[in-house]
């Protein structure tokens, strides 16, 4: 299967395509290609920096009700996750906020 990391056009809009294993984790994955996904609590959900979309059709593990709450809390979209509480089970396209939005 397949991610596709792309990167916000603040940040160079670069795409990184990897191959993943079913049941990767996406904050994981992207920091093993170098992607720079904003993390500050090393994905304890605590931080809540590392909110990313996903593209629809998305093959990805379904939130549980710990991560649903931090997202309404948020105010994430529908399309919006944790990308460390997120396991790849298919391809998935993964567009990254700009870093500076992440840590804000
Ligand atoms: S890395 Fe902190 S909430 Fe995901």
């Amino acid at each position: 299967m397949t991610v596709r990391f792309v990167a916000s056009e603040e940040d160079g809009g670069t795409v990184t395509e990897v191959a993943a294993d079913p049941g990767s984790n996406l904050l994981d994955l992207a920091h093993s290609f170098g992607v720079p996904v904003a993390t500050l609590c090393g994905g304890n959900l605590a931080c809540r920096c590392c909110r990313v979309a996903l593209l629809e059709g998305a093959e990805v593990s379904a939130p549980a009700s710990r991560e649903r709450e931090a997202l309404e809390e948020v105010g994430a979209a529908p399309d919006e996750r944790f990308a460390c509480q997120t396991t790849v089970e298919g391809d998935v396209v993964v567009l990254i906020p700009p870093l500076d939005e992440m840590l804000s």
